[in-house]
């Protein structure tokens, strides 16, 4: 063990345990720590996708994780176009998941074609 690693119980900071957060994506619960991101909390309830591409409709979740890529964009609070994996979650956050559809096209998907990590082949149930 390096000199600067110890375990947990010996760290002389202690920080204290993050409150709990509850937000609803379409309608659904799902509940997070304070200081995680958005994306953060929906990856740790299972879900990897929260987007659909308008160009051949795909599942989009996180891609870059660091607000590069634009993959994540949710609408939270009524705000369209919120990267997730740059938003703190907030308690009582609502979050819409994203769709547009391009100027000419009906092929709108509907929400629960999204995948989640338990409907994906081979996952674990
Ligand atoms: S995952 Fe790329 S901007 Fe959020």
């Amino acid at each position: 063990m390096a000199s600067r690693m110890f375990p947990s119980r010996d760290d002389r900071i202690q920080p204290a345990e993050a409150p709990p957060v509850a937000l609803t994506i379409d309608g659904q619960r799902v509940s997070g720590l304070r200081g995680q991101t958005i994306a953060g909390v929906l990856l740790a309830s299972g879900r990897l996708s929260w987007r659909t591409t308008s160009a051949g409709a795909t599942p989009r979740g996180v891609f870059c994780g660091i607000g590069v890529c634009f993959d994540c964009i949710v609408t939270v609070n009524g705000d369209r176009d919120v990267r997730a994996c740059q938003r703190r979650a907030d308690d009582g956050d609502v979050i819409l998941t994203q769709y547009d559809d391009l100027p000419g096209h009906d092929d709108q998907p509907q929400h629960d074609e999204l995948t989640r990590r338990d409907e994906l082949p081979g996952a674990a149930s």
